[in-house]
């Protein structure tokens, strides 16, 4: 399985974003909403750089493909847990209807996750990233447009 086998690659570039995001976010006071956000940065950061392979502007490498496409797949997995704990911060964008209809917010984090997999076991070349990134852009949206202010 793939995911096994970038899994500790991903955990290194996991942790390299999060001092990154920690110093971009010194502003957040509550922990839970200073986390949530660093997973959605890393999410972020990954469809930017999958973007830069659609481009051109990196040049297309597989294995840092999956790789990217795993981060997002693992944040998008502990996104539910990330945002269960109800937690307001003047600089947070999260819509108090997160907490009202939270089954539905959940669905669309998984909507994200499964996205991602299946993109792990199944992007191949440089020319599907067009649809690949549409794809995954969408589920960002879905959730965004009623749960994020
Ligand atoms: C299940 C819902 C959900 C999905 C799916 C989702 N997001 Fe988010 N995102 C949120 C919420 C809610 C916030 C606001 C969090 C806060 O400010 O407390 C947010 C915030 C963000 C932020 C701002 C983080 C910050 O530093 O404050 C970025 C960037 C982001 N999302 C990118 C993405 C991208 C890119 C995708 C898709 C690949 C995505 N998100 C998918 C719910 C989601």
């Amino acid at each position: 399985m793939y995911i096994l086998k970038y899994l500790s690659i991903s955990v290194a570039v996991i942790l390299g974003f999060w001092t990154f995001s920690v110093m971009a976010h010194s502003g957040v006071e509550n922990k839970a909403v200073m986390a949530r956000m660093m997973a959605m940065k890393e999410i972020a950061a990954s469809m930017k750089y999958i973007g830069k392979f659609r481009r051109g502007t990196e040049q297309f490498n597989i294995q840092e493909l999956k790789e990217n496409l795993e981060i997002i797949r693992y944040n998008a997995s502990v996104t539910p847990q990330l945002f269960e704990i109800y937690a307001v911060d003047p600089l947070s964008e999260a819509a108090t209807e997160i907490w009202e209809t939270f089954d539905d917010f959940k669905n669309r984090a998984k909507v994200l996750e499964s996205t991602a997999e299946k993109l792990v076991n199944s992007v191949e070349n440089k020319e599907q990233l067009n649809e690949a990134l549409k794809s995954l852009g969408s589920t960002c949206k879905s959730c965004h447009s009623k749960y994020r202010n």
